[in-house]
């Protein structure tokens, strides 16, 4: 039986309750934890988001009827309890901030009663994620996740709050919007108006907001919704949240320096972390040759050395073609690990080959200064003294090293650093390297589309400097785009816009669009750009990025209330789903349903959290 609260008002959360209020009358409402009769005392742990109060029934305080109601409590039932705060009874719990003191209940009302839910809500849960998040609604009880849940919202308010005082406006731009083609897949939306066309879901603001800067709103931020049809990792969702803004009349350092203090106060505030301004910056090419990745980890060393030089005249045939070929050799050095069992450093190839690399040579150092080695016999004494010192190499060091073309090594050191590091616990914890990636290459070679494409998007502006490269060399053009990196994650990224026709027409032919092209899709924004624009730059952060990391989640499904699976369905509403043959009429759309059941079954099968 649910009883109303009619006449009864919430004086304090459960965890809001404190040992100043011992003597004084609560009424407090929430879930129960968890109720033990112990024969003509009942004890309740009552859990709100707050936390947890600690009420003792006894029929001399509370009554006949309410403490038979009490003995009918169950996990999840919904309790109003008015009671007096006393010191607790028994020991006190230092696990809970309300550990010494409990609630003597003098009336209690079962306000909803609760089925025996499907798994126990509780911290840390070992229930598989598919069954949690089939009961999101129940898996959002536990304290672990309301607590990432309401520091992503302590993070929404004090940017709002931060950016507003900067002087920034809070602008919605639309959802329904026009498709095109450049960056990750769209998701479209039919439209019944217009039968055969659609709109698209945003992958984020952009246009709109450069729009924005067009019609003069100068600063402008937003916590938007983005939709992004492509492969779901640990870190992505199909439609996720940026923290959003553009700013007008400013160059790179503006939009870094407002940023970096918004990171401060962020970090600040949630995490207690005093970030030290300014933050540092690397190139995009010192960042690859260090580090293998343009989101370098910097909270170890163990940087990559680039040893072509040193092995420039060896007969060993793998360094030696791969040289011939304009690529490069090049270095990881794992300190201590001479000793690394061979099967260990196979299975270090066997990754490296994952990453795209041919193999991986190696050299240890033993502690009598003779060599183990994969290539050594194709090398002399000298060259192979010449190597461990491009390498600084010590006795008992090991040496691996990657020949291939530039970028091929890059990626397959980048990684093996990364695993290297963590094989070797050389992660410190509690670490918190803040990076800015700049001069990132204005394009990238597709090898599928025959082309150069964006690698930040189309509107971003080339370095000065590089302007001429864009007819002569397109691949070395530089761009003044920027990416925040904390601990190896991107957590946002950003550029300076183009705002010269000129530019941006010279831009729209080396990606190979013909004018007609460039105006079919981004017209509106060409034109308004004929009526006086502004230099303007921007940048965007994943909000659940940022929060995964505040709190320490491994998976972005940790900071979002409904997240989607592995193959973007939610398991709670099972979206997406047919709909009815009347719906698809209106919008004049047939379904070629081919396979169609064959991969609702794989899909299952699949869906499983990464
Ligand atoms: P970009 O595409 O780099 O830039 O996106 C900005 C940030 O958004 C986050 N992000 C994601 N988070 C979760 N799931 C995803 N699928 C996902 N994709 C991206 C990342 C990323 O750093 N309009 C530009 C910004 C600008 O130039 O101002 C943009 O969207 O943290
Ligand atoms: P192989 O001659 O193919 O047996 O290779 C000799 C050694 O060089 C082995 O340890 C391979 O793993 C390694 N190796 C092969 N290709 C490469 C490469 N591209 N870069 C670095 N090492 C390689």
């Amino acid at each position: 039986m649910a009883e109303s609260m009619a006449g009864l008002k919430r004086s304090h959360r459960c965890a809001e309750v404190s040992e100043a209020n011992i003597g004084q009358d609560v009424t407090v409402m929430g879930w129960v934890q968890k109720s033990r009769n112990k024969g003509g005392i009942i004890f309740v742990d009552l859990r709100d988001r707050s936390g947890i109060l600690q009420i003792i029934f006894e029929e001399s305080d509370c009554g006949a009827e309410s403490f038979e109601k009490a003995e009918k409590l169950r996990s999840e039932f919904v309790i109003a309890v008015c009671g007096r705060v006393e010191t607790r009874s028994g020991a006190a719990n230092p696990n809970l901030k309300t550990g010494t003191i409990e609630v003597r209940a003098k009336s209690l009302r079962i306000l909803a009663e609760s089925e025996t839910p499907p798994f126990p809500i509780e911290e840390n849960s070992k229930t598989k994620e598919e069954l949690r998040l089939k009961y999101r609604y129940l898996d959002l009880r536990r304290p672990d996740i309301q607590r990432n849940i309401m520091t992503r919202s302590q993070v929404a308010i004090l940017v709002r709050k931060f950016l507003a005082e900067e002087g920034f406006l809070e602008i919605e731009t639309p959802t329904l919007i026009k498709s095109t083609p450049e960056g990750a897949r769209d998701y479209l939306v039919p439209s019944r108006v217009h039968p055969g066309s659609f709109y698209a879901l945003p992958q984020s603001p952009q246009l709109f907001k450069q729009l924005l800067m067009c019609s003069g709103y100068d600063r402008y931020f937003q916590l938007a919704r983005c939709y992004r049809d492509e492969d779901l990792r640990a870190d992505r969702q199909p439609e996720f949240t940026q923290i959003d803004m553009e700013l007008s009349f400013v160059d790179v350092d503006d939009v870094l320096d407002v940023n970096e203090r918004l990171l401060k106060e962020l970090f600040g505030q949630i995490c207690g972390v005093e970030l030290s301004l300014p933050l540092p910056r690397i190139t995009w090419k010192e960042a690859m040759d260090r580090f293998g990745s343009d989101k370098p980890d910097m909270r170890f060393g163990m940087e990559l050395t680039d040893v072509s030089q040193a092995v420039a005249d060896c007969d060993f045939v793998v360094f030696k073609s791969a040289l011939e070929n304009g690529g490069t050799v090049r270095g990881l050095k794992a300190e201590g690990q001479a000793g690394m069992p061979r099967k260990k450093i196979d299975a270090l190839v066997e990754f490296a080959k994952g990453y795209g690399a041919k193999g991986l040579a190696y050299l240890a150092i033993h502690q009598d200064g003779t060599y183990k080695s994969s290539f050594a016999k194709f090398m002399t004494e000298e060259q192979l003294t010449r190597l461990v010192e491009a390498m600084d190499g010590k006795p008992g060091d090991l040496l691996l090293f990657a020949a291939d073309k530039t970028p091929v090594v890059w990626n397959v050191l980048g990684a093996l650093r990364l695993e290297l590091a963590k094989q070797l616990n050389l992660i410190p914890e509690n670490t918190w390297k803040f990076v800015w990636v700049t001069e990132f290459p204005l394009l990238e070679y597709s090898e599928e589309e025959n082309r150069y494409v964006a690698m930040h998007h189309p509107f971003t502006m080339p370095m000065e400097e590089d302007l001429p490269l864009l007819d002569t060399d397109p691949g070395a053009v530089r761009a003044k785009a920027y990416d925040i990196v904390l601990n190896g994650t991107e957590l946002g990224g950003g550029s300076v816009r183009i705002h010269q026709a000129d530019i941006q027409e010279k831009m729209f032919r080396v990606l190979g669009f013909s004018q007609e092209q460039a105006h079919e899709q981004f017209g509106f924004l060409l034109e308004a750009f004929k009526y006086g624009v502004p230099p303007h730059a921007g940048l965007a952060y994943g909000l659940d990025r940022v929060v995964m990391w505040m709190v320490g989640a491994d998976s972005i499904r940790d900071v979002i209330a409904f997240p989607k699976v592995k193959d973007a369905s939610c398991l709670m509403s099972e979206a997406p789903s047919t709909v009815d043959p009347r719906q698809l009429e209106e919008l004049g759309i047939a379904i070629v349903a081919e396979n169609a059941e064959e991969n609702t079954a794989e899909n299952t099968a699949e869906n499983t959290a990464e």
